[in-house]
Protein backbone atom coordinates (compact mmCIF):
# COMPACT_ATOMS: atom_id res chain seq x y z
CA UNK A 1 0.00 0.00 0.00
CA UNK A 2 1.44 3.42 -0.84
CA UNK A 3 -1.10 5.79 -0.79
CA UNK A 4 -4.60 5.80 1.80
CA UNK A 5 -7.65 7.88 1.60
CA UNK A 6 -9.17 9.49 4.74
CA UNK A 7 -12.37 10.27 3.53
CA UNK A 8 -13.31 13.23 5.48
CA UNK A 9 -14.50 16.92 5.18
CA UNK A 10 -13.06 17.96 8.04
CA UNK A 11 -9.61 19.45 7.48
CA UNK A 12 -8.27 19.61 11.30
CA UNK A 13 -8.67 16.08 11.67
CA UNK A 14 -6.86 15.45 8.11
CA UNK A 15 -3.49 17.70 9.82
CA UNK A 16 -3.83 15.51 12.90
CA UNK A 17 -3.80 12.20 11.05
CA UNK A 18 -1.56 13.44 8.50
CA UNK A 19 1.07 14.01 11.16
CA UNK A 20 1.28 10.75 12.22
CA UNK A 21 1.65 9.05 9.28
CA UNK A 22 4.52 11.92 7.99
CA UNK A 23 6.33 10.15 11.50
CA UNK A 24 5.42 6.76 11.83
CA UNK A 25 4.35 5.61 8.02
CA UNK A 26 6.56 7.47 5.79
CA UNK A 27 6.18 5.65 3.03
CA UNK A 28 2.38 5.92 3.04
CA UNK A 29 1.47 8.93 1.57
CA UNK A 30 -2.28 10.20 3.09
CA UNK A 31 -4.33 12.28 1.01
CA UNK A 32 -7.92 13.62 2.17
CA UNK A 33 -11.43 12.71 -0.49
CA UNK A 34 -14.48 14.27 0.68
CA UNK A 35 -16.78 11.99 -0.32
CA UNK A 36 -20.79 12.24 0.76
CA UNK A 37 -21.64 9.74 2.96
CA UNK A 38 -24.96 8.10 4.56
CA UNK A 39 -24.78 8.50 7.97
CA UNK A 40 -26.90 6.38 10.68
CA UNK A 41 -28.60 7.34 13.68
CA UNK A 42 -27.63 5.58 16.24
CA UNK A 43 -25.88 5.43 19.85
CA UNK A 44 -23.01 3.72 18.58
CA UNK A 45 -19.90 5.08 17.06
CA UNK A 46 -18.54 1.92 15.95
CA UNK A 47 -21.99 0.79 14.37
CA UNK A 48 -22.14 4.22 12.60
CA UNK A 49 -18.46 4.43 10.91
CA UNK A 50 -19.11 0.44 9.93
CA UNK A 51 -22.20 1.20 8.14
CA UNK A 52 -20.90 4.27 6.63
CA UNK A 53 -17.41 2.64 5.18
CA UNK A 54 -19.87 -0.14 3.99
CA UNK A 55 -22.14 2.16 2.49
CA UNK A 56 -19.66 3.93 0.27
CA UNK A 57 -18.43 0.53 -0.91
CA UNK A 58 -21.51 -0.24 -2.20
CA UNK A 59 -23.12 3.09 -3.11
CA UNK A 60 -20.14 4.46 -5.07
CA UNK A 61 -17.41 3.49 -7.26
CA UNK A 62 -14.77 4.37 -4.66
CA UNK A 63 -12.43 1.12 -4.26
CA UNK A 64 -8.42 2.71 -3.23
CA UNK A 65 -7.84 1.82 0.35
CA UNK A 66 -9.42 4.11 2.67
CA UNK A 67 -11.01 5.14 6.20
CA UNK A 68 -13.60 7.29 7.79
CA UNK A 69 -13.38 8.21 11.35
CA UNK A 70 -16.32 9.53 13.46
CA UNK A 71 -16.09 11.18 17.39
CA UNK A 72 -17.89 12.28 19.95
CA UNK A 73 -18.16 13.84 23.67
CA UNK A 74 -19.42 12.37 26.14
CA UNK A 75 -20.00 13.80 29.56
CA UNK A 76 -20.57 11.74 32.56
CA UNK A 77 -23.11 13.91 34.69
CA UNK A 78 -25.28 14.57 31.41
CA UNK A 79 -25.19 10.70 30.34
CA UNK A 80 -22.80 10.94 28.10
CA UNK A 81 -24.84 13.81 26.19
CA UNK A 82 -24.31 14.70 23.49
CA UNK A 83 -21.84 11.49 22.38
CA UNK A 84 -23.08 10.43 18.84
CA UNK A 85 -25.23 13.67 18.59
CA UNK A 86 -22.03 15.82 19.18
CA UNK A 87 -22.13 17.07 15.63
CA UNK A 88 -25.64 18.40 15.88
CA UNK A 89 -25.18 19.78 19.48
CA UNK A 90 -22.16 21.67 18.38
CA UNK A 91 -23.91 23.32 15.42
CA UNK A 92 -26.96 23.95 17.30
CA UNK A 93 -25.99 25.46 21.18
CA UNK A 94 -22.09 25.06 20.57
CA UNK A 95 -19.80 25.12 23.22
CA UNK A 96 -22.00 28.30 24.84
CA UNK A 97 -25.01 26.04 25.06
CA UNK A 98 -23.11 22.65 26.36
CA UNK A 99 -21.37 25.26 29.87
CA UNK A 100 -25.01 26.69 30.22
CA UNK A 101 -26.04 23.07 30.38
CA UNK A 102 -23.07 21.93 33.08
CA UNK A 103 -23.55 25.62 34.84
CA UNK A 104 -21.37 25.52 37.70
CA UNK A 105 -21.63 21.67 38.69
CA UNK A 106 -18.18 20.58 39.95
CA UNK A 107 -18.15 17.09 38.64
CA UNK A 108 -16.97 17.54 35.11
CA UNK A 109 -15.88 14.61 33.77
CA UNK A 110 -16.00 13.95 30.41
CA UNK A 111 -14.40 11.41 27.63
CA UNK A 112 -13.85 12.07 23.67
CA UNK A 113 -13.96 8.86 21.53
CA UNK A 114 -13.21 8.30 18.32
CA UNK A 115 -13.33 5.34 16.06
CA UNK A 116 -11.96 4.50 12.35
CA UNK A 117 -13.21 2.38 10.08
CA UNK A 118 -10.39 0.99 7.66
CA UNK A 119 -11.10 -0.45 4.22
CA UNK A 120 -7.79 -2.80 3.74
CA UNK A 121 -9.34 -3.48 0.16
CA UNK A 122 -11.16 -6.69 1.56
CA UNK A 123 -12.43 -5.70 4.89
CA UNK A 124 -13.67 -3.49 6.98
CA UNK A 125 -11.74 -3.13 10.29
CA UNK A 126 -12.46 -0.66 13.23
CA UNK A 127 -10.28 1.09 15.78
CA UNK A 128 -11.18 2.84 18.78
CA UNK A 129 -9.55 5.53 21.06
CA UNK A 130 -10.46 7.14 23.71
CA UNK A 131 -8.85 10.18 25.71
CA UNK A 132 -10.61 11.22 29.24
CA UNK A 133 -10.51 14.90 30.98
CA UNK A 134 -12.48 17.54 32.28
CA UNK A 135 -14.92 20.48 30.76
CA UNK A 136 -13.28 23.22 31.30
CA UNK A 137 -15.06 26.03 32.98
CA UNK A 138 -14.90 28.97 29.94
CA UNK A 139 -13.57 28.17 26.35
CA UNK A 140 -9.52 28.54 26.33
CA UNK A 141 -7.07 28.58 23.21
CA UNK A 142 -7.38 28.93 19.53
CA UNK A 143 -6.23 26.44 18.01
CA UNK A 144 -8.20 22.96 16.55
CA UNK A 145 -12.00 22.77 15.66
CA UNK A 146 -15.04 21.66 17.78
CA UNK A 147 -14.85 21.42 21.60
CA UNK A 148 -11.26 22.22 21.62
CA UNK A 149 -11.24 25.31 23.76
CA UNK A 150 -13.49 23.72 26.40
CA UNK A 151 -11.70 19.79 26.72
CA UNK A 152 -8.70 19.29 28.88
CA UNK A 153 -7.27 16.00 28.74
CA UNK A 154 -6.68 14.49 32.05
CA UNK A 155 -2.68 14.39 31.94
CA UNK A 156 -2.59 18.04 31.38
CA UNK A 157 -4.19 21.32 32.46
CA UNK A 158 -4.45 22.81 28.90
CA UNK A 159 -7.25 23.07 26.63
CA UNK A 160 -7.35 20.90 23.70
CA UNK A 161 -7.37 24.37 21.93
CA UNK A 162 -3.97 25.58 23.83
CA UNK A 163 -2.16 23.08 22.25
CA UNK A 164 -0.55 22.71 18.93
CA UNK A 165 -0.92 19.65 16.82
CA UNK A 166 1.77 17.83 18.21
CA UNK A 167 0.71 17.92 21.79
CA UNK A 168 -2.71 17.02 21.11
CA UNK A 169 -1.67 14.27 19.06
CA UNK A 170 0.46 13.10 22.53
CA UNK A 171 -3.11 12.63 24.17
CA UNK A 172 -5.83 12.82 21.90
CA UNK A 173 -8.92 10.01 21.20
CA UNK A 174 -8.06 9.97 17.68
CA UNK A 175 -4.60 10.29 17.67
CA UNK A 176 -4.63 6.90 19.70
CA UNK A 177 -7.56 5.44 16.93
CA UNK A 178 -5.09 6.20 14.34
CA UNK A 179 -2.08 4.45 15.82
CA UNK A 180 -3.75 1.93 16.44
CA UNK A 181 -4.06 1.62 12.69
CA UNK A 182 -0.65 2.58 11.97
CA UNK A 183 0.08 0.13 14.06
CA UNK A 184 -2.36 -2.24 11.87
CA UNK A 185 -1.17 -1.50 8.37
CA UNK A 186 2.65 -1.83 9.48
CA UNK A 187 2.26 -4.90 10.98
CA UNK A 188 -0.34 -6.88 8.21
CA UNK A 189 -0.60 -5.00 5.43
CA UNK A 190 3.05 -3.95 4.53
CA UNK A 191 5.66 -6.99 3.41
CA UNK A 192 8.45 -7.09 5.91
CA UNK A 193 12.09 -6.70 4.65
CA UNK A 194 13.96 -10.19 4.69
CA UNK A 195 17.04 -10.08 6.97
CA UNK A 196 18.74 -13.08 5.37
CA UNK A 197 19.42 -11.69 1.58
CA UNK A 198 20.38 -15.33 0.28
CA UNK A 199 16.02 -16.40 0.96
P1 LIG B 1 -17.68 14.13 13.92
O1 LIG B 1 -19.07 13.60 13.69
O2 LIG B 1 -16.63 13.08 14.00
O3 LIG B 1 -17.31 15.25 12.99
O4 LIG B 1 -17.65 14.77 15.37
C1 LIG B 1 -18.79 15.29 15.96
C2 LIG B 1 -18.49 16.59 16.66
O5 LIG B 1 -17.67 16.32 17.79
C3 LIG B 1 -17.72 17.59 15.82
O6 LIG B 1 -18.60 18.45 15.15
C4 LIG B 1 -16.93 18.35 16.82
O7 LIG B 1 -17.66 19.43 17.30
C5 LIG B 1 -16.73 17.35 17.94
N1 LIG B 1 -15.39 16.76 17.87
C6 LIG B 1 -15.01 15.59 17.33
N2 LIG B 1 -13.70 15.41 17.46
C7 LIG B 1 -13.25 16.48 18.12
C8 LIG B 1 -11.96 16.89 18.55
O8 LIG B 1 -10.93 16.23 18.35
N3 LIG B 1 -11.91 18.07 19.20
C9 LIG B 1 -13.00 18.83 19.44
N4 LIG B 1 -14.21 18.52 19.05
C10 LIG B 1 -14.33 17.35 18.39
Amino acid sequence: MDELFFITSNRNKFLEINNMFRTSLKHVKLKRADIKKIEIQSKNLEEIVRYAAEWILENTDFRKPFFIEDAGLFIDILNGFPGPYSHYVYETIGIDGVLRLLGDIEKRDAKFLSVIAFWDGHKVVTFIGEVTGKIARCPRGSHGFGFDPIFIPNESDKTFAEMDLNEKNLYSHRSKAAKKMIDYISKILLPTKSTNSTC
